[in-house]
């Protein structure tokens, strides 16, 4: 994601194809082949950011944030199919570059996070398992950030 300085109305046409339209045309299209009940659900994934905003990080925050709207809109639109969203904070993934990036990057996230390290892929997935289990759950975010939002 660029800083704001760097954006251009194309470049935001362009990258939204991935975090805003591709969830929105899920979720036209998933109900084709999901059953139409509670044990079925869409979950998608945001970021810490929606609500606890980064400097120099506005475009995510506002990517992270639609995606909370979306979410409520289609838990109305898709019942009694579900739909609901993970949020993750700092998460050690090949979003974090090739291994020495990701060992300085490890480095650095053991000073600054409230639990001395990020999280892990497989930390995140109990979220995600945990929403497709809850068939009462729809609407709502699970959070898995190690605690940003109270940092
Ligand atoms: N890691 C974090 O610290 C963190 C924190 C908060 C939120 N998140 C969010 O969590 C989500 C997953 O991130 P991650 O850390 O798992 O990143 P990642 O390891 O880089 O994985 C991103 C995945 O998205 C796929 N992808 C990217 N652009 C695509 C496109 N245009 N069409 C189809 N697939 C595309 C990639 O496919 P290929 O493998 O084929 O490239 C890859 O499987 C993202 O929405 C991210 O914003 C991550």
């Amino acid at each position: 994601m660029k800083p704001l300085a760097e954006i251009t109305a194309e470049y935001l046409r362009d990258s939204g194809q991935f975090s805003l339209i591709a969830p929105m045309l899920i979720g036209k299209l998933g109900p084709k082949f999901l059953n139409p009940g509670p044990k079925s659900s869409l979950i998608l994934t945001s970021g810490r950011v929606a609500e606890r905003p980064v400097k120099g990080y506005t475009m995510g925050a506002h990517r992270a944030a639609g995606l909370y709207g979306m979410t409520r809109a289609l838990a109305l639109d898709l019942a009694p199919i579900r739909v609901n969203i993970v949020s993750p904070g700092a998460t050690e993934t090949e979003m974090w570059g090739d291994e020495a990036q990701r060992a300085a990057r490890r480095e650095m996230m053991k000073k600054l996070l409230l639990l001395g390290k990020a999280g892990t892929p497989e930390e995140v997935g109990e979220a995600y398992i945990y929403l497709m289990k809850d068939s009462n759950a729809t609407g709502t975010v699970v959070h898995s950030d190690g605690g940003s939002l109270i940092q």
